[in-house]
């Protein structure tokens, strides 16, 4: 099939490159020129384990192009998908402008084109309930009766976006069409082979799907962070219980590690824009006005472990932080953790030596003081005075403790992902501070 990506992002790079992985050829269309430019250079724009060797590949089958010209993508393709950017409006809503703005676009390019060829566009962006029909009425607005609109949430966690997508526990359409779903089957067919469902629904359900979906995930981050806490006051680990819990097939072992707080593209914005429609359709979901609050709270968690630590002044204290991204194997540092701790500690008169194997180079944008930016893991630690560790990169799991100890002015760790044990820290003689679990003070550890 010929199929055109209208915004080549963490989505569209790899739903293009996925779909002309599997013999389409794909168009995908972008506005930023530095973006097409570099992509047109066969230079990749974003860190995804795994996408490098299929993006080189279609390309080189010229299967997968980019271009800025959307005339031509949207005339040669019988799908669009819109995978274009949903953020968060100033009320908590979803951010419809760029979608909208497609959508009229498209609209006025089939208006001017006389051929009225048959086209399913899809929206495979995180919108609201109603925005299928609000696009399928700005096309019908411009006469264009003849192209079937679909709901086609995406489920793909950066970091896993290739194997979420090449091999997706389900796929969601939603449409009124029986022909625009026997399409979208055809054309998912090879990602299902394993008899994962392709779910058929309303477009209103698909869209809510994904809310629902997304918001539950951030509430049982939010469950486990709050159990953490009570673990620490009860003396429990949080580790344990959370084995505990998830070896129970109701419960499931995913998504209950405590930390602090889930950050990324998805979550916050999802979160906020399903509290606001819930508030807007009269039925508020006030659990989830909790949720947000309580996670928003949680990113400052590692600081108040700091302040408490060293006596409510980090003033010309050298902090070191591993980990940038708001999650491990991606450079995404959109909503992380690290934004709100090391602004903070910035604005509390710390000095900032920061080390993530692959954000770095998205960080400037998001720091409002000056942060240093380390070669690697070990160099960060030289004359600090604490490790802080923010996100869990696999490399950081099991470092040379010697070297890192050494390298710190105090053998002093706050873990805000619990990578390491604490039994094995008290040995070792650091001052530990983790999540759910009891802190280890290194003069107690040393038996004094
Ligand atoms: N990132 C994820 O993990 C993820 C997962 C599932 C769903 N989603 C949803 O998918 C959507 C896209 O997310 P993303 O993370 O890929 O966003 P992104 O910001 O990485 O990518 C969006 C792209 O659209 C381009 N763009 C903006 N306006 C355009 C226009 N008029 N024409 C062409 N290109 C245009 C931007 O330049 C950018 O490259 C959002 O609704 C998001 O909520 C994201």
């Amino acid at each position: 099939m010929n199929v055109a990506v209208i915004g080549t992002g963490y989505v569209g790079l790899v739903t293009g490159t996925c779909f002309a992985e599997t013999g389409n050829h794909v168009i995908c269309v972008d506005n930023d020129p530095a973006k097409l430019e570099k992509l047109n250079q066969a230079d990749l724009t974003i860190y995804e384990p795994g996408l490098e060797l299929l993006f080189y590949r279609n390309i080189a089958k010229k299967r997968l192009s980019f271009t800025d010209d959307l005339n031509t993508a949207v005339l040669s393709s019988e799908i669009i998908f819109l995978c274009l950017p949903t953020p968060q409006g100033e009320d908590g809503s979803a951010d419809l402008r760029y979608v909208f703005a497609a959508a009229k676009e498209i609209a006025a390019i089939l208006k001017k084109n006389e051929s009225r060829i048959y086209k399913i566009l899809v929206n495979k962006s995180t919108v609201p309930v109603g925005t299928s029909s609000a696009v399928k009425s700005i096309l019908s607005k411009e006469g264009i009766t003849y192209v079937d609109v679909v709901s086609n949430p995406e489920f793909l966690r950066e970091g896993f976006a290739l194997e979420d997508f090449m091999r997706p526990d389900r796929i969601v359409v939603g449409s009124e069409s029986k022909v625009a779903i026997e399409k979208m089957k055809a054309l998912y067919e090879p990602f299902v082979r394993q008899g994962n469902p392709i779910i058929e629904m309303d477009p209103a359900s698909a869209e809510l799907t994904k809310y629902a979906s997304n918001a539950y995930l951030a509430m049982r981050i939010t469950y486990m962070n709050e159990m953490a806490s009570l673990c620490e006051k009860v003396g429990a680990n949080v580790d344990l219980v959370r084995i505990g819990m998830g070896t129970d097939n109701r419960i499931g072992k995913r998504f209950l590690f405590a930390g602090i707080g889930y950050g990324g593209s998805c979550f916050p914005k999802d979160v906020n824009a399903l509290i606001r429609t819930s508030i807007e359709m009269g039925s508020e979901m006030k659990i989830l006005t909790t949720v947000d609050k309580l996670n928003k709270e949680r990113k400052l968690l590692l600081v108040d472990r700091v302040m408490q630590h060293f006596d409510n002044n980090v003033k010309g204290k050298q902090l070191t932080v591993w980990g940038l991204a708001f999650k491990p194997n991606t450079d995404d540092m959109r909503e992380a953790p690290s934004v709100v701790i090391l602004n903070r500690l910035l604005e509390l008169g710390a000095k900032v030596v920061a080390y993530d194997p692959v954000a770095m180079k998205n960080a400037g944008f998001y720091f409002k003081g000056s942060v240093q930016y380390a070669d690697d893991e070990y160099a960060a630690l030289k004359g600090s005075d604490a490790l802080l560790v923010v996100t869990e990169w696999n490399e950081f799991r099991n470092p040379d403790f010697n070297l890192l100890k050494s390298n710190l002015k105090e053998p002093v760790v706050f873990d805000g992902r619990n990578i390491f044990e604490p039994e094995k820290m008290k040995e070792l003689g650091f001052t530990y501070y983790s999540i759910g679990r009891k802190p280890i003070i290194a003069k107690m550890a040393q038996g004094l």
